[in-house]
């Protein structure tokens, strides 16, 4: 009998480990460690090989493992959530690019090939280099980073550009409040990865890649280090690809914990020894890059899709979604809700329907009332727009945006003026302090909040307030100082009520 374990943190952080080797040492068992589902709230997560599929149970405690197995779990009977991909959270998800993500075994080539693995970038090697940019560009793949940016398009720029050499650099300093899927992407199945870099430097003309991946996730950290090495000895990755001729090879770089270098520019200046302070822009990185060569700077899970739209065409891709925002998004539930976790669905599905359907309310029981989408400079709408549908457009249009994909659910008894006080307390200390209306403004913005509270000038701070974040909105060089103002107007113009004393 083969038995599934995650060994992703979020899992192993609840108990997974013992979990796995309480089952081990009951005998005739093969304990597999995988990716997690990305259904949090049943971690440890355990699930038992039958000839019917798989049957999940959890959460498994520890302590609960002997009693399990002297109920059959083995055999997969006993107390089961029966089958895990007949699951309703499972079933009604369009999972693309985390289709193998709690499904294999993340370090192994063998599992990785079996489950689709590698098709990608054998399509990509019998191609030229420009109709793999085409193929990504039909597509409609857009940056999942949080920009929404064509990532075709920018391939194309980079592939234009006349260079001695050129870099792909993949941005996985996941640093939004509420997101993971970066991080459960590379500890679940870290080949996708190093597949989709491997075909950008290929459709590109780059030779090196560089993933700058945040100090704060070590497991991926140790995950990827490993299967960049694994790649290596498979000739996945090297100086003769898979007996194409095309090389590249691949190198990790750890960030030091500021949330700035997550900012492509200021990526690029960490990865080259520097302190991370953000580059104006233009030039663009697609142009004058890392160490000044034309750069692809792309999120994790857009590297990470490029594989299924080799293998399956782009329009394949392209079939999934709404309007300009095409193919799927990994959405990540997380804060005040009762069942958090990753839902990978084509864009256009509501933001009620996720935060209801999927993650079943608040974990409170209180009903909701605010919900953050795109991280902490993201904006807060309320329950009456829940019907909005997750669509880059669709987001802007309200004053809003989708980023990176991070939902955060709040109860009735959040204080929203304190929320918006927490937006630039935020860009007060994460500023990299290049320009004045992000470095002053932030604490500016503290200060003007406290007043409106406190019932100080309440009428003219209020006015204050705005033309602060308008002129943040307007002046900063970046999107940390330009984006600050959204969480806080949102807060403004929804929970307005909570702006008194
Ligand atoms: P941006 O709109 O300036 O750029 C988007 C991307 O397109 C960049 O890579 C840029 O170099 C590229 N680009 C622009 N014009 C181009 C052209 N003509 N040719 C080729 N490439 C071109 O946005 P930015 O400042 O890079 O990102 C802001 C977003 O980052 C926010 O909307 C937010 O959602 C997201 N964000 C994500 C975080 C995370 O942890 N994932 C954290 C904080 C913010
Ligand atoms: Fe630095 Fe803030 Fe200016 Fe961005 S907006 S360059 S983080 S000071």
């Amino acid at each position: 009998t083969r038995v599934f374990v995650p060994r992703d943190s979020a899992a192993c952080s609840v108990g997974a480990d013992e979990v796995a080797e309480r089952i081990s040492a009951s005998g005739a068992v093969e304990v597999v460690r995988t990716g997690s589902r990305g259904m949090l709230w049943l971690e440890p997560l355990v699930e038992v090989e039958t000839a019917a599929g798989r049957i999940g149970y959890g959460p498994v405690a520890p302590e609960e493992v002997d009693g399990l197995i002297a109920g059959g779990m083995l055999d997969g009977a006993g107390d089961s959530l029966g089958l895990v991909e007949e699951l309703p959270w499972m079933k009604r998800q369009q999972r693309l690019t985390f289709e193998r993500v709690g499904v294999v075994d993340p370090l192994s080539t063998a599992d990785y090939e079996t489950h689709g693995g590698m098709s990608g970038l054998r399509k990509a090697l019998t191609m030229a280099p420009a109709d793999v940019v085409e193929t990504v560009v039909d597509s409609g793949l857009r940056g999942r980073g949080g920009a929404g940016f064509p990532t075709g398009i920018k391939w194309r720029t980079v592939l234009g550009a006349e260079a001695d050499i050129k870099f792909v650099c993949c941005n996985a300093d996941e640093g939004d409040s509420g997101t993971y899927a970066d991080r459960m992407l590379i500890e679940g199945d870290p080949f996708t990865l190093i597949e989709g870099m491997t075909i950008a430097a290929y459709a590109v003309g780059a030779a090196e890649g560089y993933v700058y991946l945040r100090s704060e996730y070590p497991d991926a950290v140790a995950t990827l280090t490993d299967a960049i090495a694994r790649a290596r000895d498979e000739g996945w990755l090297g100086p003769d690809i898979l007996g194409s001729g095309f090389g590249f090879d691949l190198h990790v770089r750890v960030g030091a914990g500021a949330y700035i270098c997550g900012e492509e520019t200021s990526m690029l200046e960490s990865l080259e020894g520097k302190r991370g302070m953000v580059r104006a822009k233009p030039p663009i990185p697609a142009l004058e890059g890392l160490f000044g060569r034309p750069t692809v700077v792309n999120n994790v899970l857009s590297l990470a899709t490029v594989p299924t739209i080799l293998a399956n065409g782009a329009a394949a891709y392209a079939a999934y979604g709404t309007g300009r925002s095409l193919g799927t998004s990994v959405f990540q539930l997380g804060g005040n809700v009762a069942r958090g976790g990753i839902v990978e669905t084509a864009f256009g599905i509501t933001l009620g329907e996720l935060v209801n359907d999927f993650g079943g309310g608040t974990s409170s029981g209180r009903p909701v009332r605010a919900v953050q989408v795109g991280g902490p400079l993201g904006a807060y709408l309320p329950v009456e727009q829940f019907d909005l549908p997750m669509d880059y457009e669709a987001f802007a249009a309200a004053g809003a945006m989708v980023g990176h994909g991070g939902i955060v659910v709040f109860d009735e008894t959040v204080d929203m003026a304190a929320m918006a006080r927490f937006a630039f307390e935020f860009c007060a200390a994460e500023s990299c302090g290049k320009c004045t209306p992000c470095r002053v403004g932030a604490v500016r913005g503290v200060e003007t909040i406290d007043r409106i509270v406190a019932d100080e000038d309440r009428t003219q701070n209020l006015v204050l307030l705005e033309d602060l974040c308008e002129l943040m909105t307007d002046g900063s060089l970046c999107a940390m100082g330009g984006l600050t103002p959204m969480p806080v107007r949102s807060a403004v113009r929804h929970f307005g009520e909570d702006f008194t004393a």
